[in-house]
């Protein structure tokens, strides 16, 4: 009998130890119910970002993906430049944890020179190269906002803030807390664009009182996609706010903000103008050797999406 009385003493000691054990796990969950009810709205980020296909497509869209898994209350709609949504694309957003939305459209860009082409393409000068240019991510970016105006119509809650993202640019976390403060349009410095270290709005008594550009300064708003959004609702005010293919480059900045702001409406974000919280990175095409033209050429692997 002693032998039974030593496992109950273990079998009461053990049960003593899972209780202690259930209850200091317990713990948070029965101190929130003394935690008295704050307010946890969190504005959502609508998050718009135009992709095509290209071989550094997964890595970019795989890095961006990862940082916005990290926003809270992020939405993210994704249009591919494309006739028809890739699998490639499709299969990163359903492996995701994101709130999405894929959408498709192709940009037709005609082969020859027209009226219009030349609209589109005009000569744009960087610091150290110079290059014809033509404007990307205008039917998609569009195409997105008449999404987002059917989706806030349908919802009750119509607030959020737009961000105008391009899939290889660098995003810190801040830029997001930044954003959801913003009552028209926030503004704010994009680090590494337009031939120099940092484009930013100059601020004066807290208001917006010109801008740092050298890259067409005569621009009406002369920042970069990066730098600015918009509250969701005032595409509501303006359902007539899109980009335009007929403005010369550098321009769709201003196109859109020109239907939903003045100079004199935009907020300085990031410590009054002073922090960069996001940096227009490109990411370098990469050079691939041609198989049929090496001596040893390496195995096929079409087979692997990269
Ligand atoms: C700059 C601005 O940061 C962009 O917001 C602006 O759209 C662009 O110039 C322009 O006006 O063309 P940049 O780095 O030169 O950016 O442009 P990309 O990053 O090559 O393209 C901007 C976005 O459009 C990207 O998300 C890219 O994936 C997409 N894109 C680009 C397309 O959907 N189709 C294309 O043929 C090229
Ligand atoms: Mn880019």
């Amino acid at each position: 009998m002693p032998f039974v009385n030593i496992k109950k003493q273990y079998l009461a000691f053990g049960m003593l130890v899972f209780v202690v054990l259930f209850l200091f796990n317990s713990r948070p969950a029965i101190q929130c119910q003394f935690t008295p009810e704050v307010s946890t709205y969190v504005p959502t980020i609508y998050g718009i970002t135009p992709t095509y296909a290209r071989l550094a497509q997964k890595a970019d869209l795989t890095r961006l993906s990862q940082t916005l898994m990290l926003v809270k209350n992020f939405h993210w709609i994704v249009i591919e430049d494309s006739e028809t949504k890739t699998s490639l694309v499709e299969n990163l957003l359903k492996e995701s944890t994101l709130k999405y939305t894929h959408l498709n459209v192709k940009t037709h860009k005609s082969k020859h020179s027209t009226v219009m082409d030349v609209n589109i393409c005009v000569f744009k000068t960087e610091t150290i190269t110079t290059s014809w240019y033509c404007a990307s991510g205008v039917e998609q970016r569009n195409v997105a906002l008449n999404w987002l105006r059917g989706h806030l119509k349908d919802s009750d809650d119509k607030r959020g803030a737009v961000y105008f993202m391009d899939d290889d640019n660098t995003y810190s976390l801040k830029v997001f807390d930044e954003m959801r403060k913003i009552k028209k349009v926030g503004v704010w410095p994009v680090g590494i664009v337009g031939g120099m270290r940092v484009e930013m709005p100059l601020v004066t008594d807290g208001k917006v009182s010109g801008f740092n550009a050298v890259w067409k300064p005569f621009r009406p708003f002369p920042i970069d996609m990066a730098g600015f959004a918009i509250n969701a609702t005032l595409f509501l005010l303006h359902p007539e706010a899109k980009f335009s293919r007929k403005v010369q480059s550098g321009f769709q900045e201003s196109e859109i903000l020109k239907y939903v702001a003045t100079k004199d409406d935009l907020e300085p974000l990031a410590e009054n103008c002073t922090k960069v919280y996001v940096w227009h990175t490109r990411t370098q095409k990469p050079s691939i050797l041609n198989p049929k033209k090496l001596k040893h050429p390496p195995l096929p692997d079409d087979h692997i999406e990269v």
